[in-house]
């Protein structure tokens, strides 16, 4: 667990410590630039936030302009220029962590700890706040503490926590059922039901030859599982042609779609079979060096992933001469994201393992030729890696006798929401809404929500429909909603999500996210009109033809989803039926009447008027 120690103050033995902490962070990282993020969040590990003496610290160690520094520290939600104390908490704030009592628990906790959201407590302990969903949607109401998860939240472990917390005892002291994490596998197929042997793909590999895997992956004709499925045969390939000084392989594990949760899950259960998948793509491309980029919210699978790695390098599984294989050299680094679901685009992915602000390059160029720092990168998804494994063992027709024909193989699904068992369920591509309903125990489901917030809204009319690319396509997440829910309601939330995630580099999203979520407040609030409908279908327009990148693309999706299929959700918020401004201006005044002590009638708006 990583320490949060608080800093001292004033003495120059202080400042002197704090700056041999610093270049202590700095050489850790080989003061390397491409590290910046990995150095901010241990420098903030050690001061607990990332003051300005900190900033400057790290941008004198590392000899860079002190604006690069800040530009990278103020980008991530997870990184933080003021104190959040020596107890940091953040609650996660799915849809389906609300649905579970997640804003009353948080009230709860504030109380106890006489805290205000937000805001840190007076005495300098602790700070509780919200924070977009945590990968846990199986065991919520869930959050962080100081980066740990903490699960199944309920007042009783919140009397817990409080009474921890006032008592200020280490997280290292606390229950460690507090941060139990349940891998819920429900159902396995071809990745899950079966042990995986480390090393049994690598092994087939080296018999079959680059081009050899590449015909298996023909054969098989996997599609990448993470969201956009590109065929995986096909882009290895583009990556074995290009030309660089080296080749890289990255397995995008940033998982930061709201509900989905399975890549946890495989990394937790079934990490060789991941990291056999990466180091046969390093095979076929002619990559040595790997990046698992873990999103910040998966802290707790540092340890077990580094386990995994080291014993492989022992085994012979990675590092020089893989396998006794002259000239198989391949190594992995595991890097940290910090907090921003723009990270797992694979282009803003990028520039974050190389220490920058995750935003979205222009494409093309794409990564296969033009990736981690400049060279030839595949980047895959944490399933798509396993699946490559799976095909390396098993052979390609074995991989394509699942599924569907234009679907093959398994999709692994993550069940949360209004149903009796919530978890991971892995089914063969062409399963129906209806039969995964089934398994998990939703007889009264009104909606899923397919894909995450970018993803698809399915009514109950639509449930024979199939889980394939040829039907509805998703990355993972599944969120159930029972009859008793408002699809409005969880619409609105998904706005919260897109507005608070826009990276903020194009106005088309930056603005338009921002825009929406008003008007959905406004139409919460029961002050919206038809007037606001139109103007929401303009901005939908704006955000999905003119976005750099998937996110604005994707943003008003739940928008226009749940007002073709709900449309009574929004049309029994439509009761005024010409234009109301959503800000009240008289009100907005009342704080500079208070300043100046004025309430007179010219202090008004209305009496104002000529
Ligand atoms: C906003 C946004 C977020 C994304 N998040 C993820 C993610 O968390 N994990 C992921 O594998 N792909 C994510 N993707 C897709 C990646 O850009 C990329 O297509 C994928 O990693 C390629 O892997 P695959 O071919 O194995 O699917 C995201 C894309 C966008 C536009
Ligand atoms: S669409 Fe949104 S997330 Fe993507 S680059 Fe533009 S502002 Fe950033």
């Amino acid at each position: 667990m990583q320490g949060r120690a608080i800093r001292a103050c004033f003495p120059a033995i202080a400042i002197m410590d704090s700056r041999a902490n610093i270049s202590a962070c700095v050489a850790r990282h080989g003061g390397d630039v491409t590290q910046l993020v990995q150095i901010l969040r241990d420098v903030q590990g050690v001061f607990g936030y990332l003051g300005a003496d900190a900033i400057d610290g790290v941008a004198k160690a590392l000899g860079i302009p002190r604006v690069r520094v800040e530009a990278t520290a103020t980008f991530y939600h997870l990184l933080h220029t003021r104190s959040h104390g020596e107890y940091e908490i953040l609650f996660s704030d799915n849809i389906i962590d609300r649905m579970a009592g997640k804003s009353e628990l948080m009230t709860y906790l504030c109380e106890r700890m006489w805290v205000e959201p937000g805001k840190l407590s007076e005495d300098g302990l602790v700070y509780v706040d919200s924070t977009s969903d945590i990968g846990l949607g199986d065991q919520g109401p869930a959050a962080l503490v100081n980066g740990m998860p903490l699960t199944a939240l309920d007042h009783t472990r919140l009397d817990l926590v409080a009474g921890l917390i006032r008592n200020r005892k280490p997280l290292r002291d606390w229950p460690p059922m507090l941060f139990e994490v349940a891998p819920n596998i429900r159902r396995g197929e071809a990745l899950l039901a079966d042990p995986f042997e480390a090393g049994s793909g690598v092994r087939r590999v080296l018999a079959l030859g680059a081009d050899g895997m590449l015909d298996e992956l023909e054969r098989a004709f996997p599609r990448g599982r993470g969201g956009a499925g590109f065929k995986t045969a096909v882009k290895w390939a583009s990556c074995r042609r290009a030309t660089g000084a080296a080749h890289v392989v990255v397995c995008n594990a940033d998982e930061g779609e709201p509900g989905t949760f399975k890549d946890r899950v495989l990394l937790q259960q079934r990490a060789d079979l991941v990291v056999d998948g990466m180091t046969i793509a390093a095979r076929v491309v002619g990559a040595t060096k790997g990046i698992i980029y873990l999103r910040g919210e998966y802290l707790f699978l540092v340890d077990s992933l580094e386990a995994t790695l080291a014993h492989r390098r022992d085994d012979g599984l990675l590092g020089n001469a893989i396998l006794g294989e002259p000239g198989f050299d391949f190594d992995i680094v595991v890097e940290l994201g910090a907090g921003a679901y723009i990270c797992g685009e694979e282009s803003a992915l990028i520039e974050s393992a190389e220490g920058k602000a995750g935003r979205p390059r222009n494409r093309p160029p794409y990564p296969d030729t033009c990736g981690y720092l400049g060279l030839p990168t595949v980047v895959n998804n944490v399933e798509t890696f396993a699946c490559a494994a799976k095909v390396a063992v098993m052979g390609g027709a074995w991989f394509a006798a699942i599924g569907t024909p234009r679907s093959t193989g398994t999709k692994l699904l993550s069940v949360s929401g209004d149903c009796v068992r919530p978890g991971t369920y892995e089914y063969p591509f062409g399963v129906t809404i209806r039969k995964v309903l089934d398994d998990c125990g939703a007889p009264d489901a009104r909606a899923v929500q397919v894909g995450g917030p970018s993803g698809t809204c399915v009514s109950w009319k639509e449930f024979g429909r199939r889980i394939a690319f040829e039907d509805i396509p998703t990355a993972g997440a599944f969120m159930v909603f029972g009859r008793q829910r408002d699809m409005f309601e969880v619409a609105r939330n998904f706005t919260h999500f897109f507005a608070h995630e826009s990276c903020g580099f194009c106005t088309p999203c930056r603005v338009g996210t921002a825009l929406l979520r008003n008007h959905m407040d406004k139409l919460a609030a029961g002050k919206g009109s038809a007037y606001d409908l139109a103007q929401m279908q303009r901005l939908m327009h704006i955000m999905l033809t003119m976005s750099h990148c998937g996110l604005g693309h994707t943003a008003a999706k739940p928008v226009v989803e749940t007002m073709e299929k709900f449309p009574e959700a929004y049309e029994r918020r439509l009761q005024v039926l010409d234009y109301e401004p959503a800000f009240d201006l008289d009100d907005a005044l009342a704080t500079a009447r208070s300043i100046t002590g004025r309430d007179d009638a010219q202090a008004h708006l209305d009496e104002a008027a000529p």
